[in-house]
């Protein structure tokens, strides 16, 4: 189903490889002032392209991502915090940091790498050429840092053209990693050839986001649930296979924050006889645990379902489920996605200029 060429499709052997990854990762501030990553799942995400180059003998290993929105240079932004997260999800392995991702300093980062090593550059968007899709910016990446192979592995970035996206893909031969492969096969799979009965749950607060989404499903899903807040904002709709919650936990003045236990009951059936579930958008309010309950109940009965397809998107939603299942390893998904727009995107049917430019 992927249409495009990956990583085992070409010759990684002593090859320099850029990597884009999408380490936009939360960050908390450290008591000590400094910063820490607060969520490591993007990151583990990465390790099977990354321990792939490296098993395969790719001759030294470049990453480049953003982090966060910079409006140029940010201390509190830096990739050096994620760099040393990374070195402990890679024992044995040598991870390197430089403060530049272009320029002398990288070249010279780059030239003192020892083989089957990692550097990480700093983050991109400390440059206005990134946002930009700025081939010379790009020009300068692939020139600073020698690289003969460019791997695109961050999927929540492939709905943006920048330079690390579109650009660069123009200039050395360019291929997905494992991660966005195993996305976009798993997300377009559910679109395009589900296994049915296929549920979809969309949940969240705005229903401008999530409209294309209901009607890209409406031809081919046996059931469209709606919850969260878009639902207790009063949605309607005509289509015979859409339920809308339709009760709800209230606080004392009267706000609908949680998807009630008539709608829940209803909800854990339907997605109990699918044999596909896609689900983006919580419930309910869930940063609050009293308004959680609802989605902590589909998340276990999804997770808990060994003969169903299950599929986590949208970043409030894979944020939420990836913290229940750190609590309860038992409950098993197979598609906890990294992207919460880009997934959002794919399925809407939207352009995928990171996916787009690679190699036919
Ligand atoms: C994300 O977190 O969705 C991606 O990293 C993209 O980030 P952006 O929305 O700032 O482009």
């Amino acid at each position: 189903m992927f249409e495009k060429k990956t990583i085992k499709d070409v010759d990684v052997k002593d090859q320099v490889v850029l990597v884009r990854a999408d380490y936009n990762v939360p960050l908390a501030k450290r008591e000590d002032g400094g910063m820490k990553v607060l969520s490591d799942f993007r990151m583990k995400e990465s390790l099977p392209t990354l321990k792939y180059l490296l098993e395969n003998g790719a001759k030294k290993i470049i990453i480049i991502s953003h982090l966060g929105r910079p409006e140029g240079k940010d201390e509190e932004l830096s990739l050096k915090i994620v760099a040393e997260h990374l070195k402990k999800l890679l024992p044995g392995v040598t991870v390197g940091f430089v403060g530049e991702c272009r320029g002398e300093e990288v070249e010279q980062a780059v030239e003192a790498m020892p083989e089957g090593s990692i550097l990480v550059l700093e983050n991109l968007r400390f440059e206005p050429g990134e946002k930009k899709n700025d081939e010379e910016f790009a020009e300068d990446i692939v020139r600073s840092t020698g690289a003969t192979l460019f791997v695109q592995d961050g999927f929540a970035v492939t709905h943006r053209a920048h330079a690390s996206t579109s650009a660069i893909a123009k200039l050395i031969p360019a291929v997905a990693g494992l991660l966005v492969e195993k996305e976009v096969n798993l997300l377009k799979k559910s679109l395009e050839d589900p296994e049915h009965p296929l549920v979809v749950i969309i949940g969240g607060a705005k229903v401008a986001d999530k409209q294309p989404l209901i009607d890209k499903f409406l031809p081919v899903a046996d059931r469209i649930i709606i919850g969260g807040k878009i639902a207790a904002d009063g949605y309607t709709t005509d289509a015979e296979q859409v339920y809308v919650a339709e009760d709800f936990d209230e606080n004392a003045a009267g706000e609908k924050l949680d998807v009630g236990p008539i709608s829940t009951c209803k909800i854990a059936d339907m997605v109990s006889g699918a044999k596909t579930v896609v689900w983006n958008g919580v419930l309910g309010k869930v940063e609050d645990p009293a308004y959680a309950t609802s989605s902590v109940i589909l998340a276990k009965t999804l997770g808990e379902k060994d003969d169903v397809v299950s599929i986590i998107c949208g970043g409030d939603t894979s944020g939420f489920v990836e913290n229940m299942q750190a609590n309860s390893p038992e409950l098993n998904y197979s598609l906890i996605s990294t992207g919460g727009g880009a997934a959002l995107s794919l399925l809407s049917g939207e352009e995928m200029p990171g996916i787009e430019s690679l190699r036919d």
